[in-house]
C-alpha cells in the first residue's frame, strides 16, 4: 500500500497482459482444443516454450537506444517509475545496441523483463548480512521486489540483481513478427535472454518439452514458478485476443507450490 503514495505514477503504452494458468500438461491440451476450435490456424501453430521466472515484472522505455524510464506492472495499466533503482541494475543496458551489436535500435522501444536474483547470489547475500549479525532474507523474489520499491538507490545497487527480457510491449520501428526471433533480436541489442527457451514446432512436442521441464525443475539456477507456452506467430497469437487480462495465445503451466 504504502508504495503507491511514494514513487510517480507512469501509464504503461500498452496493456502489461497477465496469463491465464493449468497445473498439469493435460491442461495444456484443453487449451489447445479450445483455441484451435477458434481459429484453424492453430493446428498449423509453432511456438516457444520459457522459464515462468519468478520475480518482479519491469517495463523498461529506450528513446533512441537510450533507458529513459523504467516502471513496475502495477495494475497492468499503470505502474510505479522506479528508473533510478532500475538504472542500478547492472544486466539492464541504459543504452542499446550495446558495442558489440550490428542492429539498430528503434526511435522508441518499450521491453517487459523480470528481476530476479539467481540462487547462488541469493545464498552469497544471506551469507553476508548474516556474518555482519543482520537479518537474513526468505527468498529471491521478495528480496528483489523489496531491493526495486526502495527509495535510496544505494541499498538496490547493493543486491545482486538480474534480469531476463522476453517481451517488447511497444515499438516505432519494425520489430521481429514471432516469439522465437523477438528473444534473438533482443539478445542482439544487448539484453539479457534466457538460454533455457525452446522453440518447438507442434503442440506434441510442446508436451513433450513441458513434462521434461516438470521433471528438471530443481536444477534450476533461478527460481521459476513453472512455464509458459506461448504461440510463436505474435500476429495469430494477437488475433486470438484475450478473456479479460489473459492472451488465449500464450498459458502458464505452473509448478506445484513448494512447502
Ligand atoms: S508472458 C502476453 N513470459 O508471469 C505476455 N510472463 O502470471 C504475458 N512471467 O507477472 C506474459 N516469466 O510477468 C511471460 N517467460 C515469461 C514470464 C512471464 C514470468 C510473469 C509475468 C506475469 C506473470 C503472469
Amino acid at each position: 500500500g504504502a508504495v503507491q503514495d511514494i514513487f510517480r505514477k507512469v501509464r504503461h503504452p500498452a496493456p502489461i497482459l497477465s496469463l491465464a494458468s493449468v497445473t498439469d500438461v493435460t491442461g495444456i491440451g484443453s487449451w489447445y482444443e479450445r483455441i484451435s476450435r477458434l481459429d484453424r490456424r492453430v493446428e498449423d501453430a509453432d511456438y516457444c516454450i520459457e522459464p515462468k521466472f519468478d520475480g518482479l515484472t519491469v517495463v523498461l522505455h529506450y528513446r533512441e537506444g537510450v533507458f529513459v524510464q523504467g516502471a513496475t506492472r502495477g495494475d497492468g495499466e499503470v505502474g510505479e517509475d522506479i528508473t533510478p533503482n532500475l538504472r542500478t541494475v547492472r544486466a539492464i543496458p541504459l543504452r542499446i545496441p550495446v558495442a558489440s551489436s550490428t542492429v539498430k535500435a528503434p526511435p522508441y522501444l518499450v521491453v517487459r523483463g523480470e528481476v530476479f536474483i539467481y540462487l547462488k547470489d541469493f545464498e552469497g547475500l544471506n551469507r553476508r548480512l548474516e556474518d555482519a549479525g543482520e537479518r537474513t532474507y526468505l527468498n529471491p523474489r521478495n528480496t528483489a521486489s523489496g531491493a526495486l520499491r526502495q527509495l535510496d538507490p544505494g541499498i538496490t545497487a547493493s543486491r545482486p540483481l538480474n534480469i531476463f527480457t522476453y517481451n517488447i510491449v511497444y515499438s516505432e520501428g519494425e520489430v521481429p513478427g514471432t516469439q522465437w526471433e523477438t528473444l534473438q533480436y533482443l539478445q542482439e541489442l544487448g539484453f539479457p535472454v534466457c538460454k533455457l527457451s525452446r522453440y518447438c514446432p507442434d503442440i506434441s512436442s510442446v508436451m513433450k518439452t513441458a513434462e521434461e521441464r516438470i521433471r528438471e525443475r530443481d536444477t534450476l539456477p533461478f527460481e521459476a514458478d513453472g512455464i509458459v507456452i506461448k504461440i510463436n506467430d505474435l500476429k495469430l497469437a494477437g488475433e486470438l485476443g484475450s478473456v479479460g487480462k489473459d492472451p488465449r495465445g500464450a498459458l502458464a503451466l505452473k509448478y506445484p507450490a513448494r512447502e
